[in-house]
Formats: C-alpha cells, structure tokens, sequence
C-alpha cells in the first residue's frame, strides 16, 4: 500500500489524519481513543493562560444545518476554550504523549497578546514534550470580545508579533491557525510567514447565525432566550476552506509554506483534494464529532487504496499537485465549448434539467419528441454551463462534453480552433485594445 507516513514541519506521524483542536482533543481518555482507532496525531483543545479557566454556557452550545436525509452538512458551536485547568491538560499531554511517542500532539494555545502571557506559557508546553504549538488566532466568538482568538487573527501586525515572540521562546514548531472571518486570507498568512513561523493552519469556523427559532424569535441554539453568533464548520465550510488554502498556496509571498488543511474534512476524497491544493496534512472536527473516531478508518484505506490505484507512492507525490492548475478568470480559455449530453438509457425523466434550463439558464433542453417526454440537449442554444449536470438526479446522466478542434459550435456558428485565447486579449475587453500598439 502507498505509504501515508506524514513530516509535517519536521513533526512526523503515521499518517496525515490529525483531530482538529476542538472537543474530540479536549482530554486524555478522548485522545488516547482517538489514537487508538488509528489518528496520525491530534492539537489538543486550546490551552488558556494560568488562572480560573473559561466558562462555557451550560445551555445548548450547538446549532446544525441538514441535507434532505438529515445528514448532517454544517455545524455551528458557541463553545470557548478549553474549561479545564491548564496544569491539568498538561500533565495529560505529558502522559499521552509518553504513551504514544509515535503520533503527533499539537499543543493549541492562546493567551492575552502581550508578551509576558506567551513567554509564560510556552516553557510549560514544551516540558509536556508536545511536538508543536499551534496559535488559535480563528476563535470568533467569546475569546475575540476579550482581545483573543479571531480579534488578533484579523490584525496581521498582531499575528506577525505574536509568532515572533513564540520563536523566540520556544524551540517547537510554530503553526498559526487562521481565521477565515477575513477579507482576504492571504494577508494574514504573509503576516505569520513574516514572524517566522514554520506553517499556517485554516481554516478556524467562520462567523454564523446557523438558524433562528421562529416561536421565541431567537438565534439558534437559544440559551435563556437569547441567542450568539457561533462558528460554523463541517462539510458546508469545505469550498471556503479549499479556496483559502489554494489561495495561499499559490500566492507568490507564501508559496511553499506549510499549509495544514481544515474545513469540513469527511472523507478521504476531501483529505486528498486538500493535499492536491497544497496542504502537507489535514485536520478533522466535524467528521469525528458526527460519526466518531472510527471514521478515520475509512479515511486511511480510501486514500491509501486511490492512491495505490493512481500509482501515487507517497503524499508528496500528490501534494501541491492541482496548485499550478487554479488561476484567475481573466486565463481561462475562452475558445474552450463543451455541450450537455443527456444519456438516454440513465435518464429517468424527470424533468428536472429542462425545468433549470428553461426558468434559468438557457432555454436548450427540450422536453418532448414525436408526442412523447424526452429530453435532449439543443446545441444551438447550450452554453454548456453546467446546471443541469448539477440538478439532474442521476450520477453520470448528463455530462458535459468539450467539442473537437474543427467542429462549427452551433450555437455561435464558429469553428472550435482549439487554440488557447482568454480575455486579456480579448477584443471586447477594453483593456487589451488600450494595449493595442496605436496605428
Ligand atoms: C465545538 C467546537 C469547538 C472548537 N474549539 C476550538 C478550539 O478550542 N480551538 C481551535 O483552534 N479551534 C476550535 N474549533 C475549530 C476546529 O478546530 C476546526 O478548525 C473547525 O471546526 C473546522 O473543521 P471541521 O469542519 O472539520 O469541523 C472548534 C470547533 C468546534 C465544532
Ligand atoms: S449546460 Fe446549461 S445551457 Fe446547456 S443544457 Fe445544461 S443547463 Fe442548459
Ligand atoms: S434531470 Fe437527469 S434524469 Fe431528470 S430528465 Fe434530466 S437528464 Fe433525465
């Protein structure tokens, strides 16, 4: 079988499953049955400076969005930190960490920005034999109104500060957890790059009302009456996250900078597109919180299997691998006509791709042939946008099909050239006629 060994900023675990810093990693007896069922390493739910621990609300700290079948897509949490007393988790770590020497254990902290508060607690980190910190610079909720968790993510001067007193105080390797509630990722990313630090994580959960309860007229969950925003994650979080992390990844400033992967990981499939975007590992939350540690079985024999099936010898062979393919619209190749192809022996009939088509889109399905319900594509008029392969029920039924070099496009009346033309020589685009040579 491939071998799904990880070197993650020089920290090494079987695997490249990690537990997310959340509940799953919250406590000794989680985290040695998380590695147990096989986790390649976990970051342990975020460290508090000494003192009273946080307090969490004892109310409904949950809210969920459901697909059909009520599987769940998108989890909310209005959860804090750990609640537990530092010199507790500590001494856990320690143990776990002495018990299984050979899974990674991430150390996820976050205490007020001065320095005092970070010299202070990196020492007693690094004395538990954690092979790395990671900075909770993502948390939206509750620990920003102090001053804390996404209040210092959304300041790049702030993170490239922080980071730089965590070099400076600790020999582990630093990873700075990013939030998502930004406008754009790659600015904070080049702030950690620039204090130093060995990798970014991302994404942390983005600021939500995930639904409101229409008798009480609150947010949902409803503590007393009153409701919060929280922070949502699970699979619905995935495209944000895989976009923030390509953005990185190919970003001049911070290319090639350890990314590790999170946002709505569930399957293998989701694990290896976060690789072939650039993240060295992933981190999991959701998956876990929903269908338990178990589900990183299938994790670690789906992507071992596509990749013996790929021919793909180890993670370095795919990660990174889809970077050099994201652009920016303005490349993409306009001379490019693919047309919908509805397979007639898949199709069920039930009119869902006309129906798009015709309110929405381009009016080139029809719905009836010789009296009868058929539907057929009209090259004429498809643009080949892709909505009714993505409203038909039926896997496969419709496909969208690139027409040959040579063919005429119907619809336009234009031979296909093949040859590759985007917009920035395009002559409706008014920029590339003010850079055309005057006459
Ligand atoms: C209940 C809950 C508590 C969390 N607590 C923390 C935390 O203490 N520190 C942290 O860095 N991230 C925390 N997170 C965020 C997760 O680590 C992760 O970034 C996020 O959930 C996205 O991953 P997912 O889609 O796999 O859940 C928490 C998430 C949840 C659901
Ligand atoms: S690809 Fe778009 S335009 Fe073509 S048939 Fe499907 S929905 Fe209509
Ligand atoms: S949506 Fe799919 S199954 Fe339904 S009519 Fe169209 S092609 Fe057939």
């Amino acid at each position: 079988m491939a071998d799904l060994r990880n070197n993650f900023v020089g920290i090494k675990s079987p695997n490249p499953f990690w537990l997310a810093s959340a509940p799953p990693t919250d406590k000794a007896y989680n985290v040695e049955r998380a590695f147990k069922a096989g986790w390649g390493g976990v970051v342990w739910k975020t460290l508090g400076e000494e003192g009273p621990p946080v307090v969490n609300v004892n109310g409904p700290r949950y809210g969920a969005i459901y697909g059909a079948d009520r599987r769940l897509l998108g989890l909310n949490n209005i959860e804090l930190i750990t609640d537990r007393s530092l010199q507790i988790n500590l001494r856990e770590m320690k143990q776990v960490k002495m018990n299984w020497p050979d899974r990674a254990l991430i150390a996820s902290i976050m205490v007020p920005c001065e320095e005092e508060a970070w010299k202070a607690i990196l020492p007693l980190v690094e004395e538990t034999g954690a092979d790395g910190i990671e900075l909770n610079f993502g948390c939206p909720h509750g620990m920003s109104e102090r001053g804390m968790g996404a209040a210092v993510g959304q300041v790049p001067e702030y993170i490239e500060m922080v980071v730089r007193w965590c070099k400076q105080y600790t020999r582990m390797p630093v990873i700075t957890k990013l939030t998502p509630n930004i406008t754009d990722v790659r600015k904070p990313a080049r702030a950690a790059k620039a204090g130093g630090t060995d990798a970014v994580s991302l994404i942390n959960t983005i600021n939500s009302i995930v639904s409101v309860d229409l008798d009480l007229f609150a947010p949902n969950p409803t503590v007393a009456g009153k409701g919060t925003h929280g922070g949502y994650c699970g699979p619905a979080v995935k495209p944000i996250a895989l976009n923030m992390v390509a953005e990185i990844a190919r970003d001049p400033q911070t290319h090639g900078l350890p990314i590790s992967g999170i946002g709505g990981v569930t399957t293998w499939r989701d694990a290896a597109e976060f690789l072939a975007l650039g993240a060295g590992n992933v981190q999991v939350c959701t998956a876990a919180m929903t269908y338990g540690f178990k589900i990183v079985e299938e994790m670690i024999s789906g992507l071992g299997n596509w990749m013996d099936d790929k021919g793909h010898a180890n993670l370095e062979a795919i990660t990174g691998r889809a970077v050099r393919n994201v652009t920016d619209w303005q490349y993409l190749d306009l001379n490019y006509v693919a047309k919908a192809r509805i397979n007639q022996d898949l199709c069920i009939s039930c009119g869902r791709c006309h129906i798009a088509c015709e309110d929405t889109s381009h009016q080139a399905i029809m719905k009836e042939k010789d009296g009868k319900r058929h539907f057929e594509v009209m090259d004429d008029e498809c643009v080949g946008c892709n909505l009714c392969v993505n409203v038909c029920p039926v896997d496969d039924c419709i496909t969208l099909e690139a027409m040959a070099p040579g063919t005429v496009d119907e619809r336009t009346g234009r031979i296909v050239t093949g040859e590759y033309a985007n917009w920035t020589t395009h002559p409706n685009n008014p920029a590339a006629k003010a850079a055309e040579p005057a006459e």
